[in-house]
């Protein structure tokens, strides 16, 4: 029995849904902004291009909640089933309400409880395990986990070390018991401040509120420190995918998929064979979308669903601001050939 008299349940995730703005920036529009190319680009980070949202007052909500609607509709969910909606996002719309009280109202879920979860890129993992919990214990039968990011407000497109990385876009998931047993067995979840100083936006919070000079000095955008975040980057996601692999007595040969954050292809690539996978059991998404922060995972997920059969096993890692990183075992609960055929919207 779990918390509250409930029994334990395997919490598995039962559909996945995306949504990618339409406006595509490709390498060649941003080496006529900054002194950049697309061999710079490309060969430094494997993107191509990534998607922008445009259009006045849409924020992250607005991709979130066309995320969820498709999400309900694939999955044959009615708006009142969902228990709880989880949006990882480090790009609210505003610093208060949470952007998931705003998408719970734009889907019609109802005045269920929904909250957002700040893990930067580490986000989507971190929410996947709270909803697991929810499931696990009984208290909560549909969550709904949505991973947004509108980097676009938050990306100085004057700054070449930046601008060419993120993109625009959200995934999501429905997480419930499982329906055979397969699902959702283990997470890990780690974060040290201290990795601050190399990742952070500078102002706009209640340290340091807006104003007219922090506007004038460009402090609203990502920084990052792009090297020494790559450097722990490699060694913390292939870290914590190890550990989960051992404590869940799993060997490389086991693995189906890794479902790694699209931060840089190369960091994906090290990853990989720190773990002693070949790149053809790596989902890979950076190319097109670039780096959309909370909504990488569940962009590929959605974007591989097609070649996902029930009972594969999958291992997502991911690394972010804070520094955060985590990692999570699974196995693929559904068709997803099936799913994703009568249902997708796809881009590739
Ligand atoms: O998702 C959240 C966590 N974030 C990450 O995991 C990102 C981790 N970091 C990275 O992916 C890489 O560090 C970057 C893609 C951000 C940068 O690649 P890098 O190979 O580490 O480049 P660098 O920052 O060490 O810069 C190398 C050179 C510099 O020139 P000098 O000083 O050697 O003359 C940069 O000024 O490349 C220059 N550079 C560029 N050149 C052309 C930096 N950005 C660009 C650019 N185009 N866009």
């Amino acid at each position: 029995m779990g918390a509250n008299g409930h029994t334990e349940k395997r919490p598995a995730i039962t559909g996945v849904y995306g949504y990618l703005p339409d406006h595509v920036l490709t390498n060649a529009e941003l080496a006529r902004m900054v002194d950049t190319s697309d061999t710079w680009i490309t060969e430094r980070t494997g993107i191509k291009e990534r998607r922008i949202l445009k259009g006045e007052g849409l924020g992250a909500s607005h991709m979130a909640a066309e995320a969820v609607r498709g999400l309900l509709t694939k999955t044959g969910t009615a708006p009142a089933e969902v228990d709880l909606l989880i949006c990882a996002t480090t790009t609210p719309d505003f610093v208060f309400p949470s952007t998931a009280n705003l998408i719970a109202d734009m889907v019609g879920l109802g005045p269920i409880g929904s909250f957002d979860i700040q893990a930067a890129c580490s986000g989507f993992i971190y929410a996947v395990s709270i909803a697991s919990q929810f499931v696990a214990t009984g208290q909560c039968r549909k969550v709904v986990v949505v991973g947004a990011d509108k980097m676009s407000a938050i990306i100085d497109y004057t700054d070449r070390a930046t601008c060419v990385i993120f993109g625009d876009g959200a995934g999501a998931v429905l997480i419930e018991p499982s329906p055979n047993g397969e699902g959702i067995f283990d997470t890990v979840i780690r974060s040290d401040g201290a990795g601050m100083i190399h990742l952070h936006q500078k102002a706009g919070g209640s340290r340091l509120p807006p104003n007219a000079e922090t506007v004038a000095k460009r402090m609203h955008y990502v920084y990052q420190e792009g090297a020494a975040v790559y450097k722990f980057a490699i060694a913390k996601m292939a870290e914590v995918a190890s550990e989960i692999m051992v404590r869940n007595n799993l060997r490389a040969d086991m693995i189906r998929w890794l479902v790694p954050h699209q931060a840089n292809r190369r960091i994906i690539e090290a990853t990989a064979e720190k773990m002693g996978l070949p790149m053809d059991r790596v989902m890979v998404t950076i190319h097109k979308f670039g780096n959309t922060t909370a909504a990488t995972i569940p962009l590929c997920l959605w974007d591989y669903e097609r070649q996902l059969k029930t009972g594969d096993r999958l291992i997502l890692a991911a690394f972010g601001g804070g520094f955060t990183w985590g990692a999570s075992y699974l196995t693929w609960a559904y068709d997803g050939a099936a799913a994703g055929q009568k249902h997708g919207q796809r881009l590739s």
